[in-house]
């Protein structure tokens, strides 16, 4: 199936209420303990960048489970912030969040607080960018030599039948906007060997990209 890309940040408010209101918690806990055994040995005071971070989901489950790390949630969406802040408030989290495109953030100075990230995490964002190199140059500019990347997304089904059988089973009941959603990510997904060749040409070939199950990859390694 030919990639179709979709609008990048989620700032219709009835697509972030969908969004903020949907359980996720499945897969935000398979991120979660695919990153525990990559940080085994790192100590407990890392700096943790959630990019793209949307209501805070994965951010907040972060905090959660290294309660002694900085952790940093960036997304363009002043909406998804908003929730972001909310849920942090709510929680007694002093998560930061920190509103920003990742093409503000390639090009200007970073922000101090941003610099040398010992980890940098996202989830169903990579899919969003129109440009994904843009994502692969930022998480350079973040990181250094050691940092650890985790970063999740769907991948692009082969055809019309295999999506239509893929939102079947995983969302056949959802407000319409969410289904919606949930479609054109599918569409704008990257495959693995898209994937593999962003990276190839940004010198990033170390980072491992696999097949999740049947609908999602991931990028896992140390730059
Ligand atoms: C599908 S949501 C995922 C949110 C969160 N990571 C999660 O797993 O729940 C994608 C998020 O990426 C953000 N995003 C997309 N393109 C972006 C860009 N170019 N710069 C910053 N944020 C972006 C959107 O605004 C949205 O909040």
């Amino acid at each position: 199936m030919q990639r179709r890309p979709e609008p990048e940040l989620m700032s219709d408010q009835a697509q972030v209420v969908a969004y903020a209101q949907a359980d996720f918690r499945a897969g935000d806990q398979v991120l979660i303990e695919q990153l525990v055994p990559l940080l085994a040995n790192r100590g407990s005071k890392l700096k943790i960048v959630d990019l793209g971070c949307g209501p805070g989901n994965i951010t907040l489950r972060l905090a959660e489970q290294w309660s002694d790390a900085e952790v940093i949630g960036i997304d363009g969406s002043a909406a998804m912030l908003s929730i972001a802040r909310k849920r942090a408030e709510a929680q007694g989290r002093l998560t930061r969040f920190l509103e920003a495109s990742i093409q503000q953030l390639i090009t200007t100075p970073l922000p101090v607080a941003l610099a040398s990230a010992d980890v940098i995490v996202s989830n169903s964002v990579l899919h969003h960018l129109h440009d994904p190199q843009q994502f692969w140059r930022l998480v350079c500019l973040l990181g250094s030599p050691g940092t650890v990347v985790l970063h999740r997304d769907l991948r692009r089904p082969e055809s019309e039948q295999q999506l239509n059988a893929l939102q079947q089973r995983y969302l056949p009941e959802a407000p319409i906007c969410l289904i919606d959603d949930y479609r054109a990510s599918l569409r704008a997904a990257f495959t693995v060997d898209e994937v593999q060749s962003q990276l190839q040409l940004l010198g990033l070939e170390q980072l491992v990209v696999q097949e999740e199950d049947d609908r999602y990859l991931s990028v896992m390694g140390v730059l």
